[in-house]
């Protein structure tokens, strides 16, 4: 199997990096990150969740983003919903795209969305039976593939069970979460083995996270074996609110050095991503975690 010659990339730094933020960003913040990353040739951008906010108040303002942002009609705009309530409220701030959320654990499942993994896949039925009524393209994601912060390693096959459950319930495409970021290219890789042997790879994402900073080398094992679309977020936003110590996605600007030198096309400006990043961080006083954004903030060249 040869790498991809085409990636596709799925911002996630405005929804999975800002819901880890311990203090609550201004929305007009959040609407200038998410319309830079569309202009720096983002074409995907998960902007928000439609969640409770008893449970994560930093995505309280999902309509207000949606509503507050500049939409290029080449660049879409997904957001998370856990069950129809969230969708419906989706629907009405404009959403044209969803992605629904389960897990390989019971245990993070019960402590994410309060229901067990049989539970949710029987609440996620409406939600693609209305999304289809109305063409709304679904996503769905699957947390901790690889490993649980209560259950310790995830068995390949529970994974590739619900991976291939949301394929078959309707999802255009599953995205692989390894929540605490505990994958390294070994365990990466047995575990799409184990996924695409129920559905086609080309339908698979990857979504690191990278705490013991093997998510490049996770994707890079991601690519060798036919995967072409991975998660990522700018500056390396993020963490994991059940997971101490965990970090957030893998950075943006990180995975497009590497497809770069690759020779994959992203469409991406990585100059103008490197700034972004710089920007977001040094507005909500984090530091950046992503190295090529920073060496290229600093002057060294692409
Ligand atoms: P629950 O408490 O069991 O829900 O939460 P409920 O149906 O009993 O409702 C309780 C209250 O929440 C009610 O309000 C509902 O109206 C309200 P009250 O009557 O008490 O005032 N409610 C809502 N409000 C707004 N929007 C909604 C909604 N639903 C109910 N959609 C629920 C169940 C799923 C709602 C809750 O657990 C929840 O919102 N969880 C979301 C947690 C979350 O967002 N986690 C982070 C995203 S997943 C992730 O980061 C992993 C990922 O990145 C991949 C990876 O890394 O692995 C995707
Ligand atoms: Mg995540």
């Amino acid at each position: 199997m040869t790498i991809p010659n085409k990636v596709k990339i799925v911002e996630v730094g405005p929804r999975d990096g800002l819901q880890n933020e311990k203090q609550i960003v201004p929305t007009e913040i959040k609407i200038e990150l998410i319309n830079r990353l569309a202009d720096a040739g983002i074409r995907v951008i998960e902007a928000t969740s439609f969640v409770s906010p008893k449970w994560v108040p930093q995505m309280g303002d999902s309509t207000a983003v949606m509503q507050g942002i500049k939409k290029q009609s080449v660049t879409v705009y997904p957001v998370l919903t856990p069950n129809l309530q969230g969708f419906d409220a989706a629907i009405q701030a404009g959403a044209t795209e969803v992605a629904i959320f389960g897990a390989a654990s019971e245990s993070f499942s019960r402590k994410n969305i309060n229901c067990s993994i049989a539970e949710s896949l029987k609440r996620f039925e409406p939600i693609l039976s209305v999304a289809s009524s109305l063409e709304i393209k679904v996503r769905g994601y699957v947390s901790c593939v690889v490993g649980c912060p209560y259950e310790g390693a995830i068995d390949p096959q529970k994974a590739a069970e619900v991976a291939k459950t949301l394929f078959d319930m309707g999802c255009y495409e599953v995205s692989l979460g390894d929540t605490i970021g505990v994958g390294n290219p070994a365990s990466i890789t047995r575990m799409i083995e184990a996924c695409a042997k129920k559905m086609p790879i080309e339908k698979l994402a990857g979504h690191y996270h990278d705490t013991n900073g093997m998510a490049i080398a996770n994707i890079y094992a991601s690519l060798q074996i036919g995967m072409a679309s991975f998660d990522a977020s700018v500056a390396g936003l993020g963490g994991c609110p059940y997971a101490k110590g965990a970090s957030g996605n893998v950075a943006t600007e990180d995975v497009v050095y590497l497809l770069h030198g690759l020779g994959i096309e992203t469409g991406i400006d990585l100059a103008k991503l490197a700034a972004i990043g710089d920007w977001i961080s040094s507005t909500i006083n984090r530091p950046n975690g992503a190295k090529a954004g920073r060496a290229i903030c600093a002057g060294s060249t692409e």
